[in-house]
């Protein structure tokens, strides 16, 4: 697998060569926010449909992780844009974790999708798409838009990694080669969901701004999932799974559905005192990461964590 031949270029720091066994124990900055490198390698025995060999979950995961590599490089920028005009060290250097930690996430969402793509699933249409069209919007929207869109999609990202680390089932039948990955990004989404937070608080401090971007970022984000599924799915060779898709919907959006169950934690955003922190899950990153470490055999992962 040549997983890097066609990535789309970027600035960002790119690890030079897959090394699976090195985890980085060393503080890049001072604060709680560590960067953890992986390197993951892809065992190519996984199945095409490596979410519970279900076509629907399988395709809605890897259009998410399709727009990943460049979605977390715009947060980047977006909070990079603000990074010398912080004046409180401990955000400063909160924001060399985040930042760290995205740019790994890039990189093996990347290595993931190449690796889906050499299974027929044209993940790089998608990241084309979302290259193309993150650019556009960085010409029309202003620093603080950017800023706001980027905490509106990390209230989603931390959303969605707290619902994996509290209910273990939601990820129930995927490839345990592959729980790995997700559980990672898991863990560091919700350990960084304030850092983009405090810089527009600190920078921009605009109720307005942050809300209504939401607003248009849900609009945007629910639509553009439908649609990169869609761009994925019309490209493959088999036929559509339509009972997965029946069953996948009301798993999403049924009465018991996993969206539904969202609801008053995406509501909360809109509250004029909401703060990412006040939703403390640190006791889930703590088990996600002790499981991480034995699921890879580092016990580097959870060292001084509490017993
Ligand atoms: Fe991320
Ligand atoms: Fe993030």
């Amino acid at each position: 697998m040549n997983a890097k031949a066609n990535a789309i270029p970027n600035n960002s720091d790119q690890p030079k060569k897959r090394n699976p066994k090195k985890v980085d124990a060393k503080k890049i900055n001072e604060s709680d926010i560590q960067p953890r490198r992986m390197d993951f390698e892809f065992d190519p025995a996984i199945n095409r449909y490596w979410f519970a060999d279900d076509q629907f979950k399988t395709i809605l995961l890897t259009a998410l992780s399709s727009t990943f590599p460049e979605g977390e490089r715009f947060f980047v920028r977006s909070v990079r844009h603000y990074q010398n005009a912080l004046t409180s060290k401990k955000l400063k250097e909160e924001v060399k974790g985040f930042i760290g930690q995205e740019a790994h996430h890039g990189n093996e969402h990347e290595v993931f999708n190449a690796f889906l793509r050499d299974k027929g699933i044209p993940t790089d249409i998608v990241e084309k798409f979302v290259y193309n069209g993150i650019r556009w919007q960085e010409k029309r929207l202003s620093p603080a838009r950017r800023l706001a869109k980027t905490c509106a999609l990390e209230h989603f990202t931390a959303m969605l990694a707290e619902l994996i680390l509290e209910n273990p089932e939601f990820i129930e039948g995927m490839d345990e080669r592959l729980v790995p990955l997700w559980m990672w990004h898991a863990v560091e989404e919700s350990e960084h969901k304030s850092v983009a937070f405090d810089v527009f608080q600190d920078q921009v401090d605009n109720y307005w701004v942050r809300t209504s971007e939401m607003a248009m970022t849900t609009v945007e984000f629910l639509g553009f999932t439908i649609f990169h599924y869609i761009q994925l799915r019309r490209e493959m060779d088999d036929k559509t799974d339509w009972k997965a898709v029946r069953s996948g919907i009301s798993w999403l959006i049924g009465r018991k559905g996993w969206l539904n169950q969202l609801r008053p934690a995406y509501l909360a955003y809109f509250k004029r005192d909401f703060h990412p922190a006040k939703r403390d899950k640190k006791h889930l990153r703590d088990a996600g990461l002790k499981q991480l470490a034995k699921m890879l055999n580092k016990p580097e992962l959870a060292q001084g964590l509490p017993h």
